[in-house]
C-alpha cells in the first residue's frame, strides 16, 4: 500500500526528522502526491531551500498558503486533481497574529507588538519556531478551508524539540519566573523601587531605552494573554494527539539520522501520539542482479576508452559500498522498530536544476 493510501483519512500529517534528511522536502511531495488524488492540500514549509521555494512559486512571504499554479506541474505527468497550495512560514508574522487573536482589547494588542522587549522575545523565545509552526498548523486547521495540511518542521537539532513547543511555552506563561515578575509587589517593582533604579535612570538617560518601563508595560499586557496562551497550548497538544493526525518520521540512512529517528519513533509511541510511518530518504541502491564492476569495466572498454572504463567501474564500486550501507541501515530500522514497510525513495541526481522534476519523481513514490 502507498503511503498516501495509507494516510487516507487523515487530515494533518507532520514531516519530522533530524536537520537536513529530506524534511521539507518530502512534505512538499507528499503534498503534491495527496493533490493528485483529489485532495485540496496546504504544506507549511519552513525554510525551503531556493530551489524547491521556486519550484513551488513560493517567492511571496505573506504567512498564508498560497495556491501552486497548476501550469507549474504540468506537463510532468502528473495530473493534479486536487488542490495544492503552499506556504513559508513566517515566525515571527504567526506569533504576532497570535497575539492579535489572542489579546483581549486592541490596547493591549497594540501595546504588546510595539514593546521592545516582545519584538526581541518573541524571536528568541526557546523553540518559538516550533510552537508558531504548530499554531500556524491549528489556525489552518479551525479555518477548515482544506482537506489535509502538511506539516514540515523546523531543522531542530533535536526532533523532539518541536513535541515539546507546545508544552514549553506554556509552562513559560505559566512559569513561576513569570508570576514572581507580574506580582504588583513582584520582582519588576522591586528592582524598580530599588537602587537598581538609579542605574535604569543612567541607562535611559544614555540610551533612550526606558528599560524597566519597558519590562513592566510588556509584562502587565502579557498578563491578560496568558490564559489565552495556555488554552491555545492545550488545544495544540490534543490536535497533535488526534487519531486524524499523523507524524510521519524522516531519515536518511547515516547512522545519526537514524538513531534520532528510532528515539524519536520510540517517544512517539511512548507519548501515545499517532506515527503514521517512516521515510528513508536519499537511499542508494544498485539494480537487481547487481552489475559486477570488473564486468563492467571491460564491456564499457571499448566504446569509453580504458581509463574512462576503469573511472566508471571505480564508481560503480564506491556505490555498490553506499548501497550496501543503506540497505542494512534499512534492516535496522525495520528490526529495531517493528516498521515492516518503510517508505524508501532514492538518492536523486544533485544536478537537476530544475526542482519540479524531483517533487515529480518523489511524488510518484509517495
Ligand atoms: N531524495 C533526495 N535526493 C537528492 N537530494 C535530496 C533528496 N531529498 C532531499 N535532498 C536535498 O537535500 C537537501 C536537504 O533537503 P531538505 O531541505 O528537504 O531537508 P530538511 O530535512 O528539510 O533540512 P532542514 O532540517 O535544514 O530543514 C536539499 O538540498 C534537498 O534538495
Ligand atoms: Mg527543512
Amino acid at each position: 500500500m502507498s503511503l498516501v493510501e495509507r494516510l487516507e483519512g487523515k487530515r494533518m500529517v507532520v514531516v519530522a526528522g533530524s536537520g537536513g534528511v529530506g524534511k521539507t522536502t518530502t512534505s512538499a511531495a507528499l503534498a503534491l502526491a495527496l493533490a493528485v488524488q483529489g485532495r485540496r492540500v496546504a504544506v507549511v514549509t519552513i525554510d525551503p531551500a531556493k530551489r524547491l521555494a521556486q519550484a513551488l512559486g513560493l517567492e511571496e512571504l505573506d504567512n498564508e498558503p498560497r495556491r501552486v499554479d497548476p501550469e507549474r506541474l504540468a506537463g510532468h505527468g502528473l495530473e493534479v486533481r486536487g488542490e495544492l497550495w503552499a506556504m513559508m512560514l513566517d515566525a515571527k508574522r504567526t506569533f504576532d497574529d497570535l497575539i492579535t487573536r489572542l489579546a483581549p482589547d486592541e490596547r493591549t494588542r497594540d501595546e504588546v507588538l510595539a514593546n521592545r522587549i516582545y519584538q526581541e522575545l518573541s524571536g528568541a523565545v526557546a523553540g518559538s519556531q516550533e510552537f508558531t509552526a504548530v499554531a500556524k498548523l491549528y489556525e489552518l486547521h479551525r479555518e477548515g478551508r482544506f482537506d489535509v495540511l502538511v506539516l514540515d518542521t523546523p531543522p531542530s537539532r533535536n526532533a523532539l524539540d518541536f513535541l515539546d513547543a507546545p508544552e514549553r511555552l506554556s509552562s513559560f506563561f505559566e512559569g513561576r519566573a513569570l508570576r514572581v515578575l507580574l506580582a504588583p509587589t513582584g520582582l519588576a517593582a522591586r528592582v524598580a523601587a530599588a537602587g537598581t533604579g538609579a542605574a535604569l535612570g543612567v541607562l535611559r538617560r544614555l540610551t533612550g531605552v526606558d528599560l524597566m518601563t519597558d519590562l513592566g508595560r510588556f509584562f502587565r499586557a502579557l498578563s491578560g494573554l496568558i490564559d489565552g496562551f495556555r488554552e491555545r497550548a492545550r488545544a495544540v497538544g490534543a490536535l497533535l494527539a488526534d487519531p486524524a493526525t499523523a507524524f510521519l518520521v524522516v531519515t536518511s540512512p547515516e547512522r545519526e539520522p537514524v538513531a534520532e529517528a528510532i528515539f524519536f519513533v520510540g517517544k512517539l509511541r511512548e507519548a501515545d501520539l499517532p506515527f503514521g510511518g517512516l521515510i528513508v530518504n536519499r537511499v542508494h541502491s544498485l539494480p537487481e542482479p547487481a552489475p559486477q564492476p570488473a564486468a563492467v569495466a571491460a564491456a564499457l572498454a571499448e566504446e569509453l576508452g580504458a581509463r574512462t572504463a576503469a573511472a566508471v567501474a571505480e564508481n560503480l564500486a564506491a556505490h555498490a559500498v553506499l548501497a550496501a550501507r543503506d540497505a542494512r541501515a534499512i534492516e535496522h530500522l525495520r528490526t529495531t522498530l517493528g516498521v515492516t514497510d518503510p517508505v524508501v525513495l532514492p538518492n536523486l541526481d544533485a544536478e537537476v536544476h530544475d526542482d519540479v522534476p524531483a517533487l515529480v519523481a518523489i511524488a510518484r513514490l509517495l
